[in-house]
């Protein structure tokens, strides 16, 4: 009897008769054997075609298929552990096949292509093995991250997408028109999540949210998801405390479930299999510090250049890199300038330059994965910073009113999800992770 299998499945399988489904993803051949890599969105499988047992009409048939072929093909599964493939270690005899479309002429050939043609091609692009492994990594992330929330007392509660103010900042919304007057597409859920927590205690959110960057980096999409935990009652050290458990557990939880796939990738386990509870501590005074040290120490007049910073200044990537450079797990850094920082950071006490925010910056270049801060607490102070950022007030009367019934010590973080797969998966640019990625120059596919 023939049973109808999925590729992953196929150990279970040695021995005896079975069908898979897919498409034609690789063919080589010679004299009176063909190698079929067939592939079927779960693993990919060799599968072997013998003249002498086909016949010649079925043969020749096969040798004329081309890239992408749909087909399903019937035959013996036999245990090999030199079989190439996905899990690997099986081929497949082939007793019979049919053909449901035999393609010409197939886009994206194993020769190298541009990236610009790759993305526009974005839609036949994620089925070739890396992409799909990027992907697969990408749920298997989204899957820990939610699993690790909800096993810790963390309440999933929505946030709106469409909002009439700013919560990162002016300069990044994308705007529309809501009947007769202007709304943007939400930056962030934190200012909600701030009210929910007065309700539900612990909660996140975890969709999309958008940001219109000009930049062209490997770092800023325009449409990115975003998680966002908000905790009542926990101040900047338990906030770094949750942040490396939490990154500790996704990292974990994929080396452990996504083994073959980051073998496909070729990703360098060992700086992820380091990545566990505690992670190094630094202010941003001492960033600042060391970062003047290693411009001191470099003898690269483009280094030098590229690494200049005073006190008061965000960090830009060639910071970010060369602090990570001298850590081998996460590190946060916290207490950065209240003014290169977003209105509702808590102020440090007796030193309102400095705000009670922290950053999770991951090693090997790939900079800041998680944004993150205590919340101010008094609505007086918290008048103020809006009108500071010349924010219109009454958007936002229902968030000091946060402060009026009831305030308490609170903090939150957000964790990007295309950054956060682009590292573990050792991917150097986010568009790879991100299935249909949107940048300032692209929305197409
Ligand atoms: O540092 P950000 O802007 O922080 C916030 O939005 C806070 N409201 C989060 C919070 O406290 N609830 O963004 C958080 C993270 C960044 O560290 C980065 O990983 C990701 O979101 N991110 C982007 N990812 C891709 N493309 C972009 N344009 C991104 N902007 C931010
Ligand atoms: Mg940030």
């Amino acid at each position: 009897m023939t049973v109808d299998i999925t590729i992953n499945q196929i150990a279970k399988f040695e021995g005896q008769q079975v069908s898979v489904k897919g498409w034609l993803y690789a063919k080589t051949g010679k004299g009176k054997l063909q190698f079929l890599r067939l592939r079927d969105g779960t693993g990919i499988l060799q599968a072997v075609a013998f003249r002498p047992e086909l016949g010649d009409d079925l043969f020749e048939n096969i040798k004329r298929l081309g890239q992408e072929s749909s087909l399903v093909v019937t035959g013996t599964v036999r245990a090999d552990e030199r079989a190439p493939g996905i899990p690997g270690g099986y081929e497949l005899g082939i007793e019979r096949l049919e053909i449901l479309q035999n393609v010409g002429e197939y886009p994206i050939s194993p020769k190298d292509h541009g990236v610009e043609f790759l993305m526009d091609n974005r839609h036949l692009w994620l089925r070739s093995s890396k992409q799909w492994a990027i992907m697969r990594v990408r749920t298997t992330i989204k899957r820990a991250i939610i699993d690790f929330l909800d096993d810790n007392g963390f309440l999933n509660i929505d946030t709106p997408i469409i909002t009439p103010a700013a919560a990162e900042g002016t300069s990044t919304l994308f705007e529309l028109e809501y009947f007769d007057e202007p709304a943007y597409l939400a930056q962030s859920g934190q200012l909600y999540n701030e009210a929910n927590i007065m309700a539900f205690g612990k909660v996140y959110c975890f969709g999309p949210t958008f940001r219109a960057e000009k930049s062209k980096t490997r770092r800023h999409l325009t449409e990115f998801w975003m998680v966002e935990p908000e905790i009542a009652f926990c101040d900047l050290d338990d906030l770094m405390a949750l942040e490396e458990e939490f990154v500790a557990y996704i990292v974990q939880t994929t080396l452990k479930e996504r083994a073959a796939e980051l073998a496909l990738l070729e990703r360098d386990l060992t700086h992820l299999e380091n990545v566990k509870p505690p992670f190094p501590r630094i202010s941003y005074d001492e960033a600042i510090d060391r970062l003047h040290e290693i411009r001191d120490e470099t003898d690269d007049p483009e280094q030098k250049e590229l690494l200049k910073i005073e006190w008061g200044e965000d960090f830009g990537s060639p910071h970010e890199t060369e602090l990570t450079k001298q850590f081998d797990k996460p590190v946060f850094v916290y207490g950065y300038p209240t003014a290169v920082k977003a209105f509702y950071m808590e102020p440090w006490p007796d030193r309102p330059e400095v705000c009670k925010s922290v950053d999770l910056l991951a090693p090997e270049g790939y900079g800041e994965i998680i944004g993150g801060s205590e919340r101010m607490r008094d609505p007086d102070v918290l008048i103020e910073a809006i009108n500071r950022h010349q924010l219109p007030l009454e958007n936002y009367q229902w968030y000091i009113d946060l402060r009026r019934y009831g305030t308490v010590t609170h903090s939150g973080f957000g964790l990007g999800l295309e950054r956060t797969v682009a590292w573990i998966s050792g991917i150097s640019h986010v568009r790879e992770t991100s299935p249909f990625p949107r940048t300032l120059n692209r929305m197409r596919p």
